[in-house]
């Protein structure tokens, strides 16, 4: 039997880490949620987060989606909630982490960048990552919800309004010392091609896909990853979306401070 594995995000941004899980177990069965009513997560409480990951358990539950192995791929969502949803489940959940600690260990400069959302850079976990993984080097954060929003535009319609970029790179101010950036927001490798373009591939961009497919790899069983009859990609969303490029069923996650449902 294949594994049934769940890719959740707030957004598209997911996708970019769902595309190296199914590179190296592309027998699995997937399902990828996109909890986009709530788009972007950046802007959101830690409890907020954390009411809408339980929200997503029951919705599991509810469809008895069987599912075997949830990944959060999204680093707001990893850095805020990760532990009380752990608390509600048996399912085994993998988390994203920037990848902080690769950066710090190719840097020649000695001076690593980490670009990620509000929430993201703000979070007592990015402190604890830095202070284990890169207490011997400087670490510059940069935060941005516009490139959460050029993401998810520039991926449903192949636009890319490259001004915008821009100028939002430009308030950036990205330290001129800095050789490594860490993409810390799984929408941003969507745009690692015309961001590296900006810096005229001067900056190493890193994102931590592949590490959470290896993650999941060691997770699975043999049989996980054998060949066997499975259902296609089913992606599903809280609220509707401008596109016809996936076939998206819309759902409602139920929110646990406004019901006694348990
Ligand atoms: N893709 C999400 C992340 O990795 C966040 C985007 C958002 O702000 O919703 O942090």
């Amino acid at each position: 039997m294949s594994a049934h594995i769940m890719v959740f995000d707030s957004g598209i941004g997911g996708t970019t880490v769902l595309e190296h899980i199914q590179q190296s177990i592309p027998h699995a069965q997937y399902s990828y949620f996109m909890d986009n009513a709530l788009l972007p997560y950046g802007a959101q409480s830690q409890q907020t987060i954390i009411n809408r990951l339980c929200g997503l358990i029951q919705f599991i539950k509810d469809e008895s989606l069987n599912v075997d192995l949830i990944v959060i791929a999204c680093n707001t969502a990893s850095t805020s909630a990760l532990s009380a949803v752990r608390q509600i489940t048996d399912i085994p959940i993998v988390g994203v982490v920037p990848a902080v600690k690769p950066a710090a260990q190719i840097t020649q400069s000695k001076h690593i960048g980490l670009l990620a959302t509000p929430a993201t850079v703000s979070s007592s976990y990015i402190d604890v990552l830095i202070k284990e993984h890169a207490s011997t080097i400087t670490t510059s954060l940069y935060s941005s919800v516009e490139l959460v929003t050029l993401a998810e535009t520039f991926f449903f319609t192949q636009r890319l309004d490259i001004e915008k970029l821009h100028a939002e790179l430009s308030r950036l101010n990205i330290n001129n010392d800095i050789d490594v950036l860490v993409l810390g927001c799984t929408h941003f490798p969507i745009l690692a091609k015309p961001i590296s373009d900006y810096f005229k591939a001067r900056i190493e961009l890193l994102d931590s896909g592949a590490a959470i497919a290896k993650r999941v790899s060691s997770l699975l069983n043999f049989s996980d990853n054998q060949a066997g009859i499975k259902k296609p990609l089913q992606y599903y969303a809280t609220a509707d979306i401008c596109s016809d490029k996936l076939a998206v069923k819309q759902v409602t996650l139920f929110d646990p401070t406004l019901s006694d449902k348990s």
